[in-house]
């Protein structure tokens, strides 16, 4: 009797159990669909980090003001930093042909035309832009589903165009292709139309295309994160992502040496298949034969840091030390100051007493990490071989002997 009592017990516990089962089921049957817009090599979805925005709005907020994320974009009058109504709106190419960059209908285009007869010779549309103007700015044309670079470049420094760093004087060059590799630090995801073939690599699916430095370029595409968060709202460990935590240091440095070491010859691995975590030098290796190795705009922070004794001898530095990746924190001297101070902030560390060494026109960074002048992109004024030149910090953290800027 008792016996048949417990097991009706048990039965009804069950059974129970089971209807509870289903309704909990169909809780997270309130399933949420990834809708992608793009795949990665590994199958993994991109999203766009409007996808995160719900979740980590602060992060979201600031990225969208910072360079990495205006690196590249569809050309308009918001993104193309120079003026084209601006007097100086001319860049000479030689003696015969000068260019003009022109709107037309919110569109614009790179015009050339002959000196003498001022007759148009070509037109090519700017389509999209590289750079987010902080020291200049190059342009995409779009011809099928290829891009190819034109002639002319922005320059910050001086408000006007001149020729693209790279290209010969005095010769109207449009056509050099815009490699997946140029792509690979400038965008997020691009779809190579033949992936890793040589003959064309410079055909892309333009529905396929994600503009600017994203989250999903640092961390990865993270369809899986927002479908399994989404999903589980109460679940506040992250899931189907890299978290900090358990990266290396030499894996946290990779994710910023993919573009900030120079020149890297890749290895048989086709651009934008690494993603985060992974062993970058598998993928691509430094190139120290590149005759652009020195340190230039498009810099090798990376090499640079890893040469000084700040790294070498601290056990944890690592570019996120000094660099909040969400943040736009150029020129902001005092918060860099602040670090160095955090390692360095006994007097006998430096000669000089403390308010000399943190002023504004002379400080760590001035005398300790002093810039150097870019040697390709700069701009011959009228009086001949006199040049103006971006500058780039040195990430040799070192004593200097005189500064060079
Ligand atoms: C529905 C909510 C939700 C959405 C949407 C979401 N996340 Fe998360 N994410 C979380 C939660 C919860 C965590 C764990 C707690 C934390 O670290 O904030 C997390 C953690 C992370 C981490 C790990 C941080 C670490 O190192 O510990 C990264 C990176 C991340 N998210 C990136 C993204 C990106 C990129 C997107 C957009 C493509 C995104 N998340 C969208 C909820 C979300
Ligand atoms: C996909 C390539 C790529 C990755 C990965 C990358 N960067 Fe960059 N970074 C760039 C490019 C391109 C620029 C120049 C953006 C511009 O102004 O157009 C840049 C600019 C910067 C700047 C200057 C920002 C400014 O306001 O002038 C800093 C600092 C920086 N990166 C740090 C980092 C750190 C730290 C990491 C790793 C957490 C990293 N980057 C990862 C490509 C990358
Ligand atoms: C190895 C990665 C890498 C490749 C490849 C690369 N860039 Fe860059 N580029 C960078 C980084 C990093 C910066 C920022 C450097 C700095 O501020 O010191 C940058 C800066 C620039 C800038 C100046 C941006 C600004 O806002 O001031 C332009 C323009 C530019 N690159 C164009 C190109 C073009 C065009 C190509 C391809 C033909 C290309 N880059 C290929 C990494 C790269
Ligand atoms: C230039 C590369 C880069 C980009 C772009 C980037 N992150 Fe990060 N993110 C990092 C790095 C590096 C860390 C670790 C920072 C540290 O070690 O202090 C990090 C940390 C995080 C964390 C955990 C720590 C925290 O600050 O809460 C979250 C969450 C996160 N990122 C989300 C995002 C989202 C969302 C976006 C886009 C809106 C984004 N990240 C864009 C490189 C990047
Ligand atoms: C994470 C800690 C840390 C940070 C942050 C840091 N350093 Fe260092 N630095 C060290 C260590 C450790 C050494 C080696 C021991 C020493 O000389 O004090 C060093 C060495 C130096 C040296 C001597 C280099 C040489 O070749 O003799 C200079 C100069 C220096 N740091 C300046 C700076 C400046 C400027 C900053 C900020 C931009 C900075 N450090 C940020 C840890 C750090
Ligand atoms: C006016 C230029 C100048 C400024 C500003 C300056 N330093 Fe120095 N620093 C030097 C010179 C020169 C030396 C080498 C002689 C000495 O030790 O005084 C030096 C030495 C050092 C060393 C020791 C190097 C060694 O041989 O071990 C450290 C660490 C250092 N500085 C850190 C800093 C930090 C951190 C700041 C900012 C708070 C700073 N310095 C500001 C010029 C400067
Ligand atoms: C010890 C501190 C420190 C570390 C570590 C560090 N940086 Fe910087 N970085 C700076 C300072 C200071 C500036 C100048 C910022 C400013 O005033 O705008 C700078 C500027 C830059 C710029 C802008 C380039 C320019 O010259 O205009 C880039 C890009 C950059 N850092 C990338 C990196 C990368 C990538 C790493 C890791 C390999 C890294 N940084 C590590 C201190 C550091």
């Amino acid at each position: 009797m008792l016996l048949k009592k417990r097991l009706v017990v048990l039965f009804s516990v069950l059974f129970l159990g089971t209807l509870l089962y289903i309704r909990c089921n169909s809780f997270v049957q309130n399933e949420y669909v990834i809708t992608p817009i793009a795949t990665h090599y590994s199958g993994q979805s991109f999203v766009g980090s409007v996808a995160c925005m719900e979740c980590h709005a602060q992060i979201y907020n600031t990225h969208i003001k910072t360079a990495h994320y205006n690196t590249s974009s569809i050309a308009s009058d918001l993104t193309i930093k120079g003026n084209t109504s601006l007097n100086e709106n001319e860049l000479d190419v030689n003696d015969s042909i000068y260019l003009k960059i022109e709107q037309n209908n919110g569109l614009f285009y790179q015009k050339a035309y002959l000196k003498d007869s001022d007759s148009l010779i070509t037109s090519h549309k700017i389509d999209l832009v590289i750079g987010s103007g902080v020291k200049g700015q190059s342009f995409l044309n779009w011809r099928a589903d290829s891009l190819f670079q034109i002639h002319t470049s922005y320059f910050t420094k001086s408000n006007s165009w001149i020729k693209s760093p790279g290209f010969r004087d005095s010769i109207l060059q449009n056509n050099r292709r815009t490699s997946a590799r140029c792509l690979e630090c400038h965008t997020t995801y691009v779809e190579t139309r033949v992936s890793d073939s040589q003959k064309n690599r410079n055909a892309y699916n333009k529905n396929r295309f994600i503009n600017g430095i994203d989250c999903e370029r640092c961390h990865g595409p993270a369809g899986e994160h927002v479908k399994f968060h989404k999903e589980h709202p109460k679940k506040l460990e992250a899931k189907h992502i890299k978290t900090t935590k358990s990266l290396t240091r030499q894996q946290q440095l990779d994710a910023c040496a993919l573009c900030h070491s120079g020149p890297r010859k890749l290895k048989m691995k086709p651009e934008f298949s690494y993603t985060i975590g992974e062993d970058l030098n598998k993928f691509s290796s430094p190139d120290f034969f590149s005759t652009r190795r020195e340190l230039d705009v498009h810099g090798n922070q990376y090499g640079m840091l890893m040469a000084s004794k700040c790294f070498k001898e601290s056990e944890t530095m690592t570019c996120a030390t000094c660099h909040d990746p969400h943040k736009n924190e150029r020129s902001n001297t005092s918060k860099f100051i602040n670090k160095c101070i955090s390692c360095h902030d006994k007097s006998s560390d430096c000669s000089l007493d403390m308010t000399t060494r943190t002023n504004s026109t002379q400080n760590c960074i001035t005398c300790h990490m002093p810039k150097i002048k870019s040697k390709s992109m700069f701009k011959t004024t009228a009086i001949a071989k006199d040049t103006i030149s971006v500058s780039v910090y040195s990430h040799h953290i070192r004593v200097y002997q005189n500064s060079i800027d």
